[in-house]
């Protein structure tokens, strides 16, 4: 585990806030592996975000369950592929095991090595996947090399990622991304704010989002202020666009997130989800 860089060590926190689902008074999603992803430091880490920012941990559960959505949505629909782009300890693959649709998995050659072998202590074969930083290695080929059809209805997943990437790298991604494959539909989570000049309406928003940094151990370069640059730049439409905090009345957690301080509201307009659709 010590070749884990701060990048992929926070798919541990992650997995630390999902292993506690099942002791929330309303649990959103059942995910029964993070345990095993889940150690004293990521849990300790998982306490300092609530401490920087109480609503933060909810938001990534919010979020744990609205891409369980998009996959659910997206193989009603018709798609037989999904990708886990940066999935870390994601194990939606297992977790759709009967479904029709393949699952691949992509990201950093010492998270998916630890995930492997933490899954075969477990007696559970890790899903075809791509050791590999995505930003560099031919994507679409090396998937295909797994198995995976460039022409059929995909689904990516790209959770708890964006904000971590270089900001001139996003738009080349997709673009080859969208080059090679030709009926994708890919979701992410973003802050809605320039980080590259860090332009922040309010200082209580910049404070918060440094906090939650701070308390990751890993920085945030990347927002997008406008997504209209994946419309004008790349071949998307912008399939769905929507703030986390507004799934609470749908997710059975109204209440909970209308007794937030009206200042906490407005800082989660900030983070949001996003589809964008291959046009
Ligand atoms: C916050 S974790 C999220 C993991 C997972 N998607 C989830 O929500 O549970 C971010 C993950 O993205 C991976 N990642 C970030 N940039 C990457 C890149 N350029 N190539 C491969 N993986 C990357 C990290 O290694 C890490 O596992």
């Amino acid at each position: 585990m010590t070749d884990i860089n701060e990048i992929g060590a926070t798919a541990f926190v992650i997995a630390a806030i999902r292993a506690g689902e099942s002791e929330k008074p309303q649990p959103l999603f059942d995910d029964p592996y993070a345990r095993w992803f889940s150690n004293d430091r990521a849990r300790a880490v998982a306490e300092q975000l609530d401490a920087a920012f109480p609503p933060s941990t909810s938001m990534v559960r919010f979020r744990t369950r609205y891409f369980t959505r998009f996959v659910e949505r997206g193989i009603a629909a018709g798609a037989r592929q999904v990708v886990l782009l940066g999935g870390g300890f994601d194990m939606r693959a297992h977790l759709f095991a009967d479904s029709d649709a393949r699952f691949f998995e992509l990201d950093q050659q010492a998270v998916l090595e630890f995930k492997r072998a933490t899954l075969a202590e477990n007696g559970i074969e890790q899903p075809p996947s791509l050791f590999a930083n995505y930003l560099e290695a031919d994507v679409p080929n090396g998937l295909a090399d797994l198995g995976f059809d460039r022409a059929a209805p995909t689904l990516m997943v790209w959770e708890g990622n964006t904000m971590y990437l270089p900001p001139e790298s996003i738009l080349p991604f997709l673009n080859r991304l969208a080059e090679a494959m030709t009926s994708f539909r890919i979701a992410f989570d973003y802050f809605a704010v320039d980080l590259q000049s860090r332009d922040f309406e309010n200082e209580e928003d910049r404070r918060r989002l440094e906090d939650v940094e701070r308390a990751m151990g890993a920085s945030f370069p990347t927002g997008f202020a406008d997504l209209k640059v994946f419309e004008e730049q790349a071949p998307f439409r912008v399939a769905e666009d929507g703030s986390f905090d507004n799934l609470a009345e749908e997710f059975g957690l109204g209440e909970m997130v209308a007794a937030y301080p009206e200042d906490w509201r407005e800082t989660l307009k900030l983070y949001r989800y996003c589809v964008l659709e291959r046009r």
